[in-house]
């Protein structure tokens, strides 16, 4: 079976209230369009059509991909009309229409749905609700075929009893699709040209009609406005809870955890509350992560752990480090085994070798740090003179005395001891002493300042 995806994308979404394009609205940190292609990709089609309308140019710009074609539709004239858009860019045996606004759809789902069609046989997704208000009604005969789809706005009130509505995602076979879409009328309720209209005329042209549901009504939720938007993110959410639990993941709340990206998971992984996740994000086996951290685009190597209130983004923590409460590292952050951040200490472009320590009030950039370096309190690399940036090199088992300067470009060898409070301009020797501050003195008999008195 060679397979061509239509998903329609061209509707306003006027109750958004939003300037951004509906289908642009983001469910766990993308776009719902977006979610709906990254499904799409999974079936492997041949082709991708996303047929476009309302805020075509935005849509275009943020999702451009190779493998998409975008089609235009100028004006919204029925989900029937869309599909008819794409109809010139369709080749393959099959097609399957998806909505753009519809973003939780499962691939196991489509797969199941393509299963049913062939080209005797239109495969149609529906849903049984309680409340099919505002849905397409699926219409059966005594055996139980369909026999056709009867919008809400043009049912009967004995149609409109009906509790299986249509999800508006079906899978049909192309050879009839042109023949088909050159008999719609928009001769309704709404006065547009219904996809859903192929239905009836499958079934008089002798075509089965098979029916599928998805595992959860949330797959074919679509949102039409904030409030169903945050239905939609909540219900993403606890699906990627319970996906992450079953693989090993103690979540302290499942209702108070995040996915943004692409999450990878060890056993034995400890999620404490209030954690987002971001990216790309790789964790390993045994890994603690404490209450309120941000975490992005970053690898937890295995027994790594992150304390309560932390940042971090496109960083790396190795086997046994720590960082936190409170600790920042920044992209090309590179923590080795057993390396210590601890709080209020900021990284970016730094690498702490094996045992390394930067326990506290610290900002090191651009950094070599080598392995059982000890970085005192309050130790800043000074990596930026306003124009460009230089790096500090540090061998292993330096010791930096606290409130230190290291004015970069410079480097301090393997050994080397600088006295606390020191502005270190010049490059250090291996088990050298460096002191660059002023020498102490002691006054005696000074006498402190005393008010004066008025009078
Ligand atoms: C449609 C179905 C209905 C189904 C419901 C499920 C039809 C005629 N009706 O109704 O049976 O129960 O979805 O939600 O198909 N779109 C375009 N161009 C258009 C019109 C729509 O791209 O000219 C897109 C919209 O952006 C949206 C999707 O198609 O993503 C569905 O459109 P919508 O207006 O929401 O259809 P409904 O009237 O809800
Ligand atoms: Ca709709």
């Amino acid at each position: 079976m060679s397979l061509d995806i239509v998903i329609l994308a061209a509707g306003q979404g006027t109750r958004m209230r939003s300037a951004l394009p509906k289908v642009l609205h983001p469910v766990a940190g993308n776009s719902m369009l977006g979610h709906v292609i990254h499904s799409a990709r999974q079936l492997q089609p041949q082709g991708i059509h996303v047929v476009i309308g309302h805020g075509a140019e935005r849509v275009r710009e943020r999702l451009a991909a190779d493998d998409l074609n975008f089609v235009m539709q100028d004006k919204q004239l029925g989900t029937g009309h869309a599909v008819a858009q794409a109809l010139p860019a369709i080749s393959a045996d099959t097609v399957l229409v998806l909505y753009g606004d519809v973003p939780l759809i499962e691939v196991e789902t489509l797969e199941r749905l393509l299963g049913k069609v062939n080209d005797q046989q239109l495969g149609l997704l529906t849903v049984t609700l309680d409340d099919p208000t505002g849905y397409g009604r699926i219409v059966r005969d005594d055996e139980g075929q369909v026999t056709a789809i009867v919008e809400h706005k043009d049912a009967s009130e004995a149609q409109k009893a009906i509790k299986e509505g249509n999800t508006g995602i079906l899978a049909l076979p192309a050879a009839r699709l042109a023949e088909w879409m050159g008999r719609l009328s928009n001769n309704n309720a709404q006065g547009e040209y219904y996809l859903t209209d192929v239905i009836a005329m499958a079934v008089s042209d002798g075509l089965a009609i098979a029916t599928e549901q998805p595992y959860h009504p949330m797959e074919v939720q679509g949102a039409n406005d904030r409030r169903q938007l945050a239905e939609l993110e909540r219900h993403y959410q606890f699906r990627e809870a319970g996906r992450l639990m079953a693989q090993g993941v103690t979540l302290r709340d499942p209702a108070r955890f995040d996915v943004r990206g692409q999450v990878t998971v060890g056993r034995d992984v400890l999620i404490d509350i209030n954690v987002i996740l971001e990216g790309t994000v790789i964790i390993e086996d045994n890994v603690q992560i404490g209450p309120n951290c941000v975490i992005k685009d970053t690898t937890l190597r295995t027994g790594a752990v992150v304390k309560a209130n932390s940042h971090l983004d496109g960083a790396v923590m190795g086997e046994g480090s720590d960082a936190g409460p409170f600790a920042r590292l920044r992209p090309g952050t590179v923590l080795d085994a057993k390396a210590h951040v601890g709080n209020f200490v900021e990284l970016k472009n730094a690498h702490l070798g094996e045992g390394a320590k930067a326990g506290h009030l610290t900002y090191l950039g651009d950094a070599e740090i080598g392995a059982r370096t000890n970085i005192g309190a309050g130790t800043i690399t000074c990596n930026y003179d306003g124009a460009n940036k230089f790096r500090t090199v540090l061998g292993e088992d330096v010791f930096i005395g606290s409130n230190s300067s290291l004015v970069a470009p410079v480097e301090i060898g393997s050994g080397a001891t600088t006295g606390a409070g020191s502005t270190i301009t010049q490059n250090v020797d291996a088990a050298q002493l460096a002191v660059g501050r002023a020498r102490q003195r002691n006054i005696d008999g000074w006498k402190r300042p005393e008010k004066i008195k008025k009078s």
